[in-house]
């Protein structure tokens, strides 16, 4: 099915709003891109103003604040609740108005990670399906769960997309999340020895191969509703994660195992989030994902 209309983006200069802007594109798809400075999605006026002009068929809703530490910060929190659950509920209140569908991003961190311990070794086949309950335990995913419930709660057409771990090239966003991958590329030439978190599981997702997922929801058409799309391979702790980073970039400076608890990090952090998907597109191997962005760096293992 090809789409009609153009499709309005927010958050385009973030790192996956970028890929959703390429790959969609690519695919001949009119985009009309927007970032804050273009349309803050806090405003309801603004939001209303520019959809009910452009009367695009689908929005989909790439913003986020995405800093987990600095959403426990009070007056961060209050910035955070605005972008990423006041937000959400301007573009689905105004995408139900005027007729478009709605694809809204969403995190493996709305579950609270501790019903489901993880008892096998490396890999994590245990975790959350897209029916399960969300439960946030910090405040940033507080927010993102407010978000989930405000979408879910105006209804109309949408998509609401959890994801996990996103890595792939940085948007040009000044505010940018440096991705794990990035920072331990970094870090590898600046540290003797990295400790790594073992006991903290997710599914790190490529966002190239998330962007196209994302495409495949509104083109086969999928059902409305609830989607988890992350890499294929299931959940994996930030140190084994890091292993795999390490061994495709010929990086050999060691890693040790530690336990969450050795990093004093202001924001609580979920165990296992491993977010289980039964519907919707499949994304390739975490394996391949990994392997078509490190190949994609400047030769990582050099100085
Ligand atoms: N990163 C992860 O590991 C991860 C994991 C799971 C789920 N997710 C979800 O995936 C989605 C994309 O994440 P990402 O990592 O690509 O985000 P990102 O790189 O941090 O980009 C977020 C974008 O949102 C924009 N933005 C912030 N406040 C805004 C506002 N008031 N109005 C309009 N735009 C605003 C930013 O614009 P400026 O350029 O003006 O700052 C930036 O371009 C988010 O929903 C996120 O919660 C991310």
């Amino acid at each position: 099915m090809s789409l009609e209309g153009p499709i309005l983006l927010t958050g385009a200069r973030g790192s996956l709003g970028e890929q959703i802007q390429k790959i969609w594109s690519a695919a001949g798809i009119k985009i009309i891109a927007t970032d804050r400075a273009e349309l803050d999605i806090t405003n309801l006026e603004l939001v209303d103003k520019l959809v009910g002009e452009l009367k695009p068929t689908v929005i989909v809703n790439a913003a986020a604040y995405n800093n987990v530490d600095g959403a426990e910060d009070p007056a961060l929190y209050q910035i955070a609740l605005a972008v990423n659950a006041t937000g959400p509920t301007n573009l689905a209140l105004t995408a139900k108005k005027y007729g478009a569908k709605f694809i809204h991003l969403s995190t493996d961190y709305v579950f609270s990670g501790v019903s489901n311990p993880v008892t096998v070794g490396e890999i994590a086949t245990i975790g959350y399906k897209e029916t399960a309950n969300p439960h946030p335990i910090n405040a940033y995913a507080r927010t993102k769960f407010l978000g989930e419930e405000a979408v879910r709660e105006v209804g109309g057409e949408y998509y609401l997309v959890r994801s996990s771990r996103l890595f792939g090239p940085l948007g040009s966003s000044p505010d940018v999340k440096e991705s794990f991958v990035h920072l331990m590329l970094r870090v590898a030439r600046e540290r003797p020895l990295l400790k790594l978190v073992n006991d903290e599981w997710g599914c790190p997702t490529y966002t190239p191969h998330l962007a196209t997922a994302l495409l495949s929801l509104l083109t086969k058409p999928y059902p409305f509703g609830i989607y988890h799309l992350v890499n294929a391979g299931g959940g994996l702790t930030w140190y084994d994660f890091a292993k795999k980073i390490f061994a495709l970039a010929g990086i050999t400076t060691p890693i040790e195992s530690v336990p969450g608890t050795v990093y004093s990090r202001p924001a609580r952090r979920p165990g296992n989030v491993t977010l289980i998907q039964t519907r919707g597109p499949k994304l390739p191997s975490l394996d391949q994902g990994l392997s078509e962005f490190i190949h994609l760096l400047p030769n990582p293992s050099s100085d």
